[in-house]
């Protein structure tokens, strides 16, 4: 696997690549990385003939008080990791390199409505710094398809739609949520988690997963359901942020008669924000 860190040399590689017919595929990830970043490797192998991972924690997408500095950092553990799910390339940037202007005050990408609901609306500014940074390395790397977890399900409508908006003729993928054996999504941010929080930690996906089947079951009173899973939340340790059932093309809050819904929940363990949801059909 190559490693670059600067744009110049990037580009080199990636037009000897093109120019020998191959389709490019991008993983845009922060790093430390499990299971389920490599899920997403691997279906971009699948997908084309040559994988560009990019590792770059991006500051412009982390709240004043975040944890952008204390966000896990494994590099070395995350290029084996890399190595063997046969990346061709990892692109790891310094700021300066996708920031020249500095991370505060440069030119950005927002996309409205999407960008300023559920996470939106407890992360003021987080999808735009997603937006903007995912802007430049489509930029950058220029890919014939993109990759993107279905766990982050805002995020993925959020990429989709600037792709569309900004017309760019790149194939935005979704895979599918990786989660550990009870259940809980596997997050980097799941190491913020003590042993007891991580045993309470399933709760989130179980309510999610229960929600569905009563809704499938008929129950139409979405506001009620997500009240519900609220309080269920709390008594089990969480301080939830929402729990809501939405509209899954737009994350509006749907009318009874909508077919295709996502449930989709945030909650606070303890250090860890959890995020996770789960799409159905009626
Ligand atoms: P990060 O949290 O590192 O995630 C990178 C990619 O992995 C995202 O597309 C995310 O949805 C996906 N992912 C994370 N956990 C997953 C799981 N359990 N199953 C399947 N996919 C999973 O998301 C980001 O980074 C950043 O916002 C980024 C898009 C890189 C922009 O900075």
């Amino acid at each position: 696997m190559e490693i670059e860190r600067t744009i110049p040399p990037l580009r080199q590689r990636l037009r000897a690549w093109r120019s020998s017919g191959d389709r490019i595929a991008l993983v845009p990830t922060m790093g430390n990385l499990h299971a389920g970043h490599l899920a997403l490797v691997e279906r971009a192998r699948e997908l084309a003939d040559r994988v560009v991972v990019s590792l770059f924690v991006n500051p412009t997408q982390f709240g004043a008080g975040e944890d952008f500095s204390s966000y896990p950092r494994t590099f070395q553990q995350d290029v084996e990791s890399l190595t063997q799910a046969e990346t061709d390339l990892l692109f790891a940037p310094e700021v300066k390199t996708l920031y020249p202007g500095g991370a505060d005050g440069g030119s950005y990408v927002e996309v409205p409505q999407l960008s300023e609901v559920l996470c939106g609306a407890s992360r003021p500014g987080h999808f735009r710094g997603v937006a903007t940074v995912v802007c430049k390395l489509f930029n950058v790397v220029q890919p014939e398809i993109a990759l993107f977890g279905e766990k982050d399900y805002q995020q993925l409508l959020v990429i989709r739609r600037m792709t569309r908006d900004l017309c760019f003729p790149i194939e935005i993928v979704g895979v599918p949520t990786v989660r550990d054996d009870d259940g809980l999504a596997l997050s980097s941010r799941n190491a913020y988690l003590t042993e007891e929080q991580r045993r309470k930690a399933p709760l989130l996906y179980r309510l999610l997963t229960r929600c569905r089947e009563r809704i499938l079951a008929g129950e139409r009173d979405y506001a009620a359901l997500g009240e519900e899973a609220r309080q269920e939340l709390r008594a089990g340790g969480f301080e939830p942020d929402y729990f809501e059932i939405r509209n899954a093309a737009d994350l509006t809050v749907p009318d009874p008669a909508e077919r295709r819904l996502v449930i989709l929940a945030a909650a606070r363990l303890g250090r860890a924000r959890l995020i996770d949801n789960v799409t159905l059909s009626l």
